[in-house]
């Protein structure tokens, strides 16, 4: 067992947590820190369906609220046809903490991308100042 499979069955275990009742639609996704720690989160939906939090983000802030903001990759997992990559807010938050590869997998595919594929020339904004 490699690392990234144990990151890639931590997102699946979470997934089972996800809350969706209105998408019915499970995500989940585990983050590896810098500290060797792997941050999970599933989706959690809301009524006012804007007020959704995608896995992605959810696992960024668990991270973020246990003190690491420096990840070795990032794993998704959705039981679907065709990978699921981040949503392009997800894409935003992680890219404010760094490039990273990124996992993605369904039941019986995985494939490999990382943030920089999948978000260029993200927006930096005053983080360039710093
Ligand atoms: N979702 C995620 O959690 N991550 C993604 O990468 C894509 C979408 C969630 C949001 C919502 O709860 C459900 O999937 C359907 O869009």
């Amino acid at each position: 067992m490699s690392l990234f499979d144990d990151l890639i069955s931590a997102a699946w275990e979470v997934r089972e947590r996800a809350y969706a009742p209105y998408s019915h639609f499970s995500v989940g996704a585990a983050l590896l820190g810098e500290d060797g720690v792997i941050y999970r989160g599933c989706n959690v939906e809301n009524l006012s369906y804007g007020l959704t939090v995608c896995a992605e983000r959810h696992a960024v802030a668990q991270a973020v609220a246990a003190g690491c903001r420096r990840f070795q990759a990032l794993a998704v997992a959705a039981d679907t046809k065709a990978p699921v990559a981040p949503c392009g807010a997800c894409r935003q938050v992680l890219s404010e903490f760094g490039d990273l590869p990124i996992l993605l997998a369904t039941r019986h595919h995985r494939a490999e991308t990382s943030l920089g594929a999948l978000l260029p020339m993200a927006f930096r904004g005053t983080l360039e100042q710093l």
